[in-house]
């Protein structure tokens, strides 16, 4: 049923995903994507600004988030565009035919050919700094382009509870530092000085992030616009990039904060950011794609060391980077299911959901009260839909998973059994090999 509930799909997917072999002794390791709630989640954004705001808004998705092209092809088709900042997001946002008109890049290190390329292309860019912008300067003396062009300014309202992703501190390395002395007069005259620089942007940062800062931020990028118009005596800025950053929850299927709460706090906190004076981008990545992926991994060893029940898979550092590397900061779900995909039963054991890299801290959860795993059984890695499709790590060699999307009951042709559809194949060795210099075993022996 179109209304049943996301942790009801998942059981159904991962039963079926056994059953039909997306995961077994060949591939041990697979991810899923709930198309579903992929859609209702990209309907959730574009409700909740339409709700406060009759201006007309672009949300662009982050693509570093989740870099498949079928995804940017599914939020296309709900009305999304895409965020890039990299030759390859944007190849991959072209190929899922995101129209220029719908693309923004957003990078703090673009060459000039990338530059050239978005300006040709007619695609909104947002210069980071100073140089950037002379280059642009340049480029756009040279030839013309329909590109919106805006600045990318740091308001400098301070981090959040994850420093790596906290874009707002006062030595952050993206924008211009707007606190800095002299740097707000800056911006006022570059906008002066450049009647084609009609946009402002900012993304104080991602997860971790109180929404109130993240408000914060935006009403000092609102307050900036203000001031630069004018002085400009005309609206020269009529586009406003608020960016991304709406946090996720990883404790429950629960999708809290909602997109709707956060727009309902902008409206409170900077009504003139939505009074429809300003066109609107947004950049959210993670609160549209984290809730709706799972990675499954079936348990090839069950063992214990030091009385403690490990639970050793095929789930580990390769797709869940962050959490390994930084397990406070990025916690993950961990479901248990039996051999069969049915969720498994039984009295909570304390015990460690390990991966198979050959290091110690390879672990998805530590000590984490799961039914006693066994051999042949599978874990679920929840809300990992977000940011660890684009993380891949390639230590030992170990291959990227296969990703499927997946429907279920009425959503299926015959309304009843799961489907999927491959979004990316698993990666094979040949293509390891390749990757790895194979095409040159014997470049090292007569250099
Ligand atoms: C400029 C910019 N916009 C948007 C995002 C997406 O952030 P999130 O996935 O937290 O929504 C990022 C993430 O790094 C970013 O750097």
């Amino acid at each position: 049923m179109a209304s049943e509930r996301a942790a009801d799909r998942r059981d159904q997917a991962v039963r079926a995903a056994v059953e039909q072999g997306l995961l077994g002794e060949a591939q041990p390791v697979a991810a899923l994507l709930d198309v579903a709630g992929i859609r209702s989640c990209a309907a959730a954004l574009r409700a909740a600004f339409a709700a406060v705001t009759d201006a007309p808004v672009l949300h662009a998705f982050a693509v570093k988030a989740a870099p498949l092209v079928p995804v940017l092809a599914l939020l296309h088709a709900e009305g999304i565009g895409a965020e890039v900042a990299s030759p390859g997001e944007l190849a991959l946002a072209r190929a899922a035919g995101v129209e220029p008109g719908r693309t923004v890049l957003d990078s703090p290190a673009k060459t000039p050919a990338e530059l050239r390329e978005a300006l040709a292309l007619g695609i909104a860019v947002n210069a980071d700094n100073p140089q950037e912008l002379a280059r642009i300067d340049a480029l756009i003396a040279s030839a013309s382009s329909r590109s919106p062009l805006g600045l990318r300014v740091n308001p400098q309202v301070g981090g959040g509870a994850i420093g790596a992703l906290s874009t707002a501190t006062a030595t952050s390395k993206f924008g211009v530092a707007l606190r800095d002395e002299g740097a707000r007069d800056w911006v006022v005259r570059a906008y002066l000085d450049r009647p084609w620089l009609t946009r402002l942007h900012t993304h104080s940062g991602s997860q971790g992030l109180p929404l109130s800062l993240m408000a914060q931020g935006i009403q000092v990028l609102y307050e900036l616009a203000e001031e630069i118009n004018t002085a400009a005596g005309r609206q020269q800025i009529d586009t406003l990039d608020i960016g991304g950053g709406l946090p996720v929850n990883f404790t429950s299927d629960e999708q809290s904060p909602a997109f709707a709460d956060y727009a309902r706090l902008l409206k409170e906190r900077v009504p003139g950011v939505l009074d429809g004076r300003y066109g609107l981008v947004t950049e959210f990545g993670r609160s549209l794609l984290a809730k709706h992926g799972t990675v499954l991994a079936r348990v090839e060893y069950a063992k214990t060391a030091g009385s403690r029940p490990i639970a050793v898979t095929h789930a580990g550092v390769q797709v869940a980077t962050r959490t390994v590397y930084d397990p406070a900061s990025w916690p993950l779900r961990i479901a248990a299911y039996d051999p069969k995909g049915s969720p498994k039963a039984g009295p909570a054991v304390p015990q460690d959901i390990a991966g198979p890299a050959c290091f110690a801290g390879d672990l998805l959860a530590e000590n984490r009260p799961l039914p006693l795993l066994e051999q042949g059984d599978v874990i679920a890695a929840l809300d990992t839909g977000a940011y660890c499709f684009s993380n891949h790590y390639g230590y030992n060699s170990l291959p990227r998973p296969g990703i499927y999307g997946f429907v279920t009951g009425a959503e299926t042709a015959d309304g009843t059994a799961v489907r999927f559809a491959t979004v990316r194949s698993p990666q094979s060795l040949a293509e390891i090999v390749a990757e790895s210099g194979g095409a040159h075993p014997d470049t090292l022996l007569t250099p």
